[in-house]
């Protein structure tokens, strides 16, 4: 195989490109010749295609991640320009999430096609074959929905109030995404945040929930002022999730501050609720999270104790609040367990000179157990459940 230049190689005849089962890290585009796709089994080999000029190959394992799905060999003296995994992946992410899922699903097809010619005792039953393919549609069914919703504005954004548990005033509220469907009415949230986090969606719905809850926020401080409670609206605490994807997507921190500029907005009056989960992308993650305590927004650790959670990021990571998670709260006086999990919780939190948000809080009781146990501020029906902006804004006054 000779360089001819960075994106440009020969390849003599008869010569292996690649071979099945190898990691895959770029795509071909034939310029001049032909090669030979094959798979090889049990030492014989197994012709799939032949490819001709302008043809490409090697693209299946950049887009789906798995291993080259079969080998190629030169039948003649070939020229190949080389797509490199960056220059592929970058176009494949500004393409529409539904056209990205649909080519997961034929990629799925094809290798399973593939394997079915060479050796089709081994290729799945018929039923997982199926199974799989009513799955594939149906989320693709799903996320097509999710799409045409957001397109037709039927999200919406609800808010909770965060009440601090010795005041008992509002010091901020969650915003927490809503299906308002006109088919279906009020959807809820675990149906399709998942769908949306698992696709490309993720990145537009979640940048419009950010301006969204900044619009909000300012409305509501304005409310506050002219309810004459200046210091309330200077303090006050608007939460937004961020989805793993988000946050550390390169747009992310310039997006967040041309957003808070555009609507006036401080970042002290931000706060970003990130769960355990980003830390699967390691330094990047701290890194980002550091970019945003030097902007000034806070940071909350959602959902704690329910991910994959490991004590040894927590020390690493640069937060400010840790959230104690409903599903603990819920059970902490049916379940010793429970109890035990929220009371080494708030230690923690202590430790690390955290401040402590309880969600979930239904009862007076919860309430009174929380706060002797040093928990500042609480969300819970026992205050409000979510509600829209016309309501929340009722209860300030
Ligand atoms: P990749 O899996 O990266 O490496 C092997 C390549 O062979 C694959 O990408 C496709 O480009 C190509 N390929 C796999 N199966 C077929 C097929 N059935 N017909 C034509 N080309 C294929
Ligand atoms: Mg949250």
């Amino acid at each position: 195989m000779s360089v001819i230049s960075n994106q440009t190689i020969e390849v003599a005849k008869d010569s292996l490109i690649f071979s099945e089962g190898e990691a895959g890290d770029c795509a071909y585009v034939i310029e001049t010749g032909r090669v030979l796709v094959y798979l090889t089994r049990e030492g014989v080999e197994v012709p799939l295609s032949i490819l001709g000029v302008g043809e490409i190959f090697g693209e299946m394992s950049l887009i789906d991640s798995q291993n080259r799905s079969a080998s190629v060999r030169a039948l003649e003296d070939v020229r190949l320009s080389v797509v490199n995994k960056e220059q592929l992946l970058r176009r494949i992410y500004e393409t529409d999430s539904v056209v990205q899922l649909l080519m997961k699903v034929l990629l799925k097809r094809l290798r399973l096609n593939n394997e079915n010619q060479v050796s089709p005792q081994r290729a799945l039953s018929a039923t997982t074959a199926s199974r799989e393919a009513g799955e594939a549609l149906n989320q693709l069914k799903i996320e097509n929905e999710v799409h045409e919703a957001f397109q037709k504005r039927e999200f919406a954004l609800f808010y909770q109030p965060i009440v601090s548990l010795e005041s008992k005033k509002v010091v901020g509220c969650e915003a927490l995404l809503r299906w308002l469907s006109p088919e279906h009415g009020m959807i809820a949230p675990d149906i399709f945040v998942d769908v949306i986090e698992a696709s490309a969606m993720v990145i537009p719905i979640g940048k419009w929930i950010i301006e969204q809850a900044m619009i909000d926020l300012k409305k509501i401080q304005n409310e506050l002022i002219a309810c004459g409670e200046q210091d309330v609206s200077d303090a006050f605490q608007m939460s937004i999730n961020i989805s793993g994807q988000q946050f550390v997507h390169p747009q992310f921190l310039s997006d967040i501050d041309e957003l808070s500029r555009q609507h006036g907005v401080f970042s002290s009056n931000i706060k970003l609720e990130v769960t355990e989960r980003i830390m699967l992308d390691g330094s990047l993650a701290i890194d980002v999270l550091e970019q945003c305590r030097n902007r000034g927004y806070s940071i909350s650790i959602d959902d704690f104790g329910t991910g994959f959670s490991s004590l040894q990021y927590l020390a690493k990571m640069p937060i400010d609040v840790l959230k104690i998670d409903r599903s603990f709260v819920a059970k902490m006086f049916s379940e010793e367990k429970s109890h035990a999990v929220v009371k080494s919780v708030i230690y923690l939190a202590h430790a690390l000179k955290l401040n402590i948000i309880a969600e979930g809080i239904e009862t007076e009781a919860d309430m009174q157990a929380l706060k002797e146990l040093g928990v500042q501020y609480g969300q819970g029906f026992l205050f409000s459940k979510a509600v829209n902006l016309g309501e929340f804004l009722k209860k300030l006054k």
